[in-house]
This record gives C-alpha cells, structure tokens and sequence, in this order.
C-alpha cells in the first residue's frame, strides 16, 4: 500500500528511498562475504519486509530462517528479559550469521539473540538493521549494518507496526497522534 488516508503525519522515507538504500547495503554485504553462504536470519514479524528486498537485491549464495521472539513481563521491554516463541529449524554450528531487522530500538532484542545465537557456535554472527533509533538504544550493540538512524518519532510502515497494523506501508512515515492517543 503506498497510502492509508489520513493515518500518518510526514514521510519519513519513500518506498524509492527504502529501495536505493537496501541496494546500498546489499551490495556492500556481497563484497564483505565474497565466497561465503551466508544465513539470513530474520526476526519476525517485522523483518519480513527487509529480508525479502535484502536478499533479493544480493547476489551471495544465501539461505534464509526465522525466529520469533517476545519481551518476557507486561508488554513492557524493559524486563531485560526476551522469550523465544518460534526457534531455528536448523543447527548454526560453524554458520556464517547475518540477523535481519527492521529496527533497533532499545537494543534488547538483539543483544540477547546475539548472546543466544553465539552460544550455538556459528563461525560469525553480524546485524543487518533497516532502522536504528541512537536516541534510544540502550543496551551496546556492534551492528555492522544499518540502512537508516532515524529519530526517536513513531514510526510505521515496510514492516514496523503499530498495533500490528500498518506494516504494509511501502514508505516509512510517522504515524498522526490521533492514531495512538485517545
Ligand atoms: C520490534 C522490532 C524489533 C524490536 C526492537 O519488534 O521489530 O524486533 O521491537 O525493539 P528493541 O530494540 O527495543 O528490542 P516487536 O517486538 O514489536 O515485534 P514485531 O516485529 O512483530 O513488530
Ligand atoms: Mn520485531
Ligand atoms: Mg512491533
């Protein structure tokens, strides 16, 4: 959808944008694994959007898996605690990892994969996030790729949601206050 009426308040990034940039990194993945299979592993649901167009813009060999992750608690993040809902389907050991985001917030989702999936043995383990809010990012990260740092707005669209909805936004924008606050 490249529009849902009166939802959101400016475009952060178009669809064409989102498009260059994910060729930008894409290819820089490709020169970094030179020769190497990399397995893309995306953090569902919001990833979907970025594994899809990422993969497809590289020409590495590459295979792909998914895990589904939950901040443990209330709803709230900052348990510190995240619960894996949907695990690997394959073993990791001696794999060359590329985990794909559509955004860091906090960090903590990622900084406990990362220790989760280390403890599995792959030969390397690196980030690919599309999105990645400085402000707010709490917990030390060493993410290799980032499509863009943005500001710490509510942002909805290429696979980040609020409610759940709105991920199939083709551009990036901030979504209006009337939407979440009533
Ligand atoms: C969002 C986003 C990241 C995570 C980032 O996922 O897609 O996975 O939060 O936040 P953090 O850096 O503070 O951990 P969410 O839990 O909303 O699930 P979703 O991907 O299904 O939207
Ligand atoms: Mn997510
Ligand atoms: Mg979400």
């Amino acid at each position: 959808a490249s529009d849902i009426p009166g939802d959101f308040d400016h475009v952060l990034y178009t669809e064409e944008q989102v498009a260059s940039r994910i060729r930008e990194v894409a290819a820089q993945i490709d020169a970094d694994y030179a020769g190497r299979e990399i397995l893309m592993v995306g953090v569902l649901n919001g990833a979907v959007m970025t594994m899809a167009d990422l993969c497809r813009a590289m020409t590495s060999h590459m295979s792909m898996d998914w895990m589904a992750v939950s901040s443990y608690g209330a709803g709230t993040k900052s348990s510190g605690v995240v619960r894996i809902l949907k695990d690997l389907t394959k073993d990791i050991d001696g794999r060359d990892i590329l985990i794909v985001e559509d955004i860091i917030d906090t960090g903590l989702t990622l900084s406990y994969l990362v220790q989760n999936l280390r403890s599995r043995n792959p030969n390397s383990i690196e980030i690919m996030a599309m999105f990645r809010k400085p402000e707010v990012v709490t917990c030390p990260l060493d993410v290799k790729y980032v499509g863009f740092d943005i500001p710490n707005e509510f942002v909805v669209g290429y696979g980040l949601d609020y409610a759940d909805k709105y991920r199939n936004l083709t551009d990036v924008a901030t979504l209006a206050p009337h939407v979440y606050k009533s």
